[in-house]
């Protein structure tokens, strides 16, 4: 045997996704009602359009960067009925929450335990990553966890951004990316800077959304 030979990677099967589940275990009981709330961002109808459009009902493994009170992925698991979704999130916020106070009111010590009571009916479908976003990608990459589709939409500063566009990459070619909120200067600014070290993805984008696949 050549022992320089690197394992031939396996894309149709995801054997990591049960070490990633048993990594970030549900909690045992429905948490308590915090606040009550599902879908936070209303105005985001124009990207759920292009998830929409993007995503295909067949998707096997969805990864979601920001994943907040479950909205948007509560939408994509119903979308495409027969993926497992990664959720990605510190479930700590992000820093323009503070910064900008865009945010409905937030107690962001019960964020995660309103996403587990918000998600509850899905969670044989869902995989809490409590983490960065770079931490989660990083496992992702080690297990040999590669995604069909990536809906990028935790931090909007330039570096972040650019930081979970690169990661996604690193899990392979093929991948389609949707993001959010490319009206943010830092997302567009992530984006274009991406596209110029990579002239071979196909850009796509609305005034709210960007999209491309990983080449
Ligand atoms: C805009 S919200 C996500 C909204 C959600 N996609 C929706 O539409 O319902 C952004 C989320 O990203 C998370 N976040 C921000 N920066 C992060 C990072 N570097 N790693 C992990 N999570 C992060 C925050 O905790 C927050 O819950």
């Amino acid at each position: 045997m050549n022992t320089h030979q690197f394992p031939t990677r396996k894309i149709d099967v995801e054997p990591g996704i049960d070490s990633l589940k048993s990594m970030f275990p549900w909690p045992r009981e429905k948490p308590e009602a915090v606040m009550d709330v599902i879908g936070t961002f209303p105005e985001q109808g124009t990207v759920w359009k292009a998830i929409e459009y993007f995503l295909p009902t067949d998707a096997k493994l969805i990864v979601e960067l920001g994943t907040f009170y479950g909205a948007s992925l509560r939408f994509m698991a119903l979308h495409a009925t027969q993926a497992t979704l990664v959720a990605v999130d510190t479930w700590l916020g992000s820093p323009e929450f503070f910064l900008r106070k865009i945010a409905p009111p937030i107690d962001n010590t019960r964020l995660y335990e309103q996403f587990c009571k918000n998600m509850w009916d899905m969670r044989e479908r869902i995989i809490p990553v409590r983490n960065t976003t770079l931490n989660g990608l990083s496992l992702l990459l080690n297990l040999e966890i590669k995604p069909d589709f990536v809906y990028v939409d935790a931090a909007h500063d330039a570096l972040s951004v650019l930081a979970d566009l690169v990661a996604i990459s690193s899990l392979g070619t093929g991948i389609r990316i949707v993001g959010d909120d490319y009206d943010a200067h830092g997302v567009q600014d992530a984006v274009q800077r991406y596209k110029a070290h990579c002239p071979g993805i196909k850009l796509e984008a609305g005034n709210r959304w960007f999209s491309f696949v990983t080449v």
